[in-house]
């Protein structure tokens, strides 16, 4: 027996599975046409069971940023020769975790770290594989939050003065120096970002080439943007033409592989925020719509003032209104969208806060002592509307 929609309990994520499959699909038919491409899910982007369970069987690897997202991969099954591991802020119990479970790489942001894991190496009689983060220099355009790879943001070693690290680390007997990292932000949508980090590694590689050292990987990080103003339209990303950028402007030396650390591309349009509005309330020069989800649940527009597609699923009015779409906690950030188009909309009504699947559930919190919601898949046919 099918439940009505309104017996939903909300605030609650749905996922899609099956757009989160064709997702992997064509970006594995993509990433496929090169065989020295591999790509690893940023597991930050989302880490629900159910997902990874997905993105496991596809073949994907991992690139997580902490211990607890380390065990999570472990945990769903991910090889740990697929997993990589950033972070600018590794505590020695991480890193010990990560070299007890021997994975793909440490991608290491500073000498000090270099030194430390050096230290650790010793004493678990181990060596361990590393990439360094280089900071490129090169300005992504998109929320100043998420970018990471500018001269001034706390990631990575300074492009500039990569070589003696290079030089220290081949010195030290149980560091394995594997290759190079880089991520320059994130959201991105001009190609034109991921080419100006094309011509930048290619620099690198050049000056490289008068030394001894030849990385065997080359890591360009993650950061490709999705369609938030579209998802029903654009719900999967051009992953051809962004791999493509990497074919035509990288200039990879013979048995150079190229890693990639996709998340948001890859979960994004599968997922939406299903929240029950409980008031609408007029006010001086506006109307708000109080629903029972707040940025503790998606915390990205007060967090970035980011855009977020909503959907009435149930107003069946021709009729449309301009609404704030607002959460009940206890802050005036907690907005999700400000004078928004959307049909007449009254107590009872369910939204659908499209392209949650990223940083949703992954940034929720428990403020104002809430729970954790709870999330469905692929579950009551109005919900298939998202599809
Ligand atoms: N690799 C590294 C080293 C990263 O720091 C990140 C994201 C990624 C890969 C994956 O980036 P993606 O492909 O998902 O863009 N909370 C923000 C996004 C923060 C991203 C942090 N790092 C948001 O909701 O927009």
């Amino acid at each position: 027996m099918s439940i009505s929609i309104q017996q939903i309990s909300t605030p609650i994520y749905h996922y899609d599975t099956a757009l989160l499959r064709r997702t992997l699909d064509t970006l594995l038919a993509a990433s496929g046409k090169y065989p020295n491409y591999q790509v690893h899910y940023a597991i930050k982007a989302n880490a629900n069971p159910a997902l990874l369970d997905i993105i496991q069987q596809a073949g994907l690897g991992i690139d997580c940023v902490s211990g607890g997202e380390l065990r999570c991969a472990l945990d769903a099954g991910f090889s740990a020769s697929s997993i990589v591991f950033a972070g600018v802020g590794k505590s020695d119990w991480e890193i010990r975790l990560a070299l007890e479970n021997e994975i793909l790489c440490l991608n290491v942001e500073s000498l000090a770290e270099l030194c430390v894991i050096q230290e650790i190496a010793v004493q678990m009689n181990r060596v361990a594989r590393v990439c360094l983060r280089i900071n490129p220099d090169v300005q992504a355009h998109t929320h100043t939050h998420i970018v990471t790879g500018r001269a001034e943001d706390k990631f990575g070693i300074d492009w500039q003065d990569v070589m003696p690290v290079i030089e220290q680390a081949q010195e030290m007997p149980n560091i394995d120096l594997k290759g190079l990292h880089f991520h320059i932000g994130s959201q991105i949508t001009d190609m034109q970002d991921f080419v100006d980090l094309c011509h930048r590694i290619n620099l690198i590689q050049e000056y490289l080439s008068t030394t001894d050292f030849c990385p065997e990987i080359i890591n360009v990080g993650g950061g490709l943007g999705i369609d938030y103003y579209q998802p029903s339209t654009n719900p999967i990303p051009d992953f051809e033409a962004y791999f493509a950028v990497f074919a035509e402007h990288l200039q990879l030396r013979e048995g150079q592989s190229l890693h990639f650390e996709l998340g948001r591309a890859i979960v994004a349009q599968c997922g939406s925020l299903i929240t029950r509005v409980l008031y609408v309330k007029p006010a001086a020069d506006k109307q708000f719509v109080i629903v029972d989800a707040g940025m503790t649940e998606l915390i990205r527009p007060a967090l970035y003032g980011a855009y977020h597609h909503i959907d009435n699923l149930t107003s069946q009015q021709q009729e449309k209104c301009m609404y704030d779409v607002v959460g009940p906690i206890c802050e005036s950030s907690d907005v999700f969208a400000a004078d928004r188009l959307l049909p007449l909309t009254q107590r009872g009504d369910i939204l659908a806060i499209r392209s949650a699947g990223a940083y949703g559930e992954s940034m929720a919190s428990c403020y104002n002592c809430r729970r954790l919601p709870q999330a469905i898949l692929d579950q009551h046919p109005l919900l298939k509307i998202l599809n």
